[in-house]
């Protein structure tokens, strides 16, 4: 599936609208691949109404969203070690009401929770306003991940 940014922000609302909580998702792209795009837009259709800065310095933002839902967003990019997330409350996430999104995941190595999807941004080469798009399932998420709105998968 490829998209350009206003299909990514379309998916990204239409997740966040219907992903029900708990849910973690993590972001894997290379730098400007699009995963903040995407966090905001997720956090935007959950309901969030204020901005959402990028995490990079402050690795951990955390706001409320609809029906007592929160939106935990990190980003893993400038962390030394997976032992690092220690301070940043990693062992307190994952509260019933919590949509977690996680640029850099691979940056936490085993310490992702068993369950998560992943989302994989890829810069396409002939088109640099477009980003392929892959979903991966790891172990047993509770909740499914919505899939493309149709609007988004006809274009
Ligand atoms: N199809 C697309 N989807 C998302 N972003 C796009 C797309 N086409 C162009 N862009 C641009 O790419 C940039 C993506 O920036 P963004 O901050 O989301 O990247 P990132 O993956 O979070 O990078 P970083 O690893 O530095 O945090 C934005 O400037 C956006 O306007
Ligand atoms: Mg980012």
């Amino acid at each position: 599936m490829k998209l350009d940014e206003q299909g990514l922000k379309e998916w990204g609302r239409w997740i966040g609208q219907t992903l029900k909580p708990p849910a973690t998702l993590g972001l894997i792209g290379s730098l400007g691949a699009g995963k903040s795009v995407l966090a905001r837009a997720i956090g935007e259709g959950a309901g969030v109404q204020v901005p959402m800065p990028s995490p990079s310095f402050n690795l951990l933002f955390r706001y409320e969203a609809d029906e007592g839902c929160e939106v935990v967003h990190l980003d893993l990019y400038r962390i030394e070690s997976p032992d690092d997330l220690w301070e940043l409350g990693w062992n307190e996430l994952g509260a019933e009401n919590e949509i977690i999104i996680v640029e850099w995941p691979e940056q936490a190595h085993e310490l992702m929770p068993p369950d998560h999807w992943l989302i994989h941004l890829t810069v396409v080469a002939e088109n640099i306003a477009l980003r392929e798009v892959g979903v991966q399932k790891v172990g047993s998420p509770k909740n499914e991940l919505p899939a493309f709105p149709i609007s988004s998968s006809e274009r």
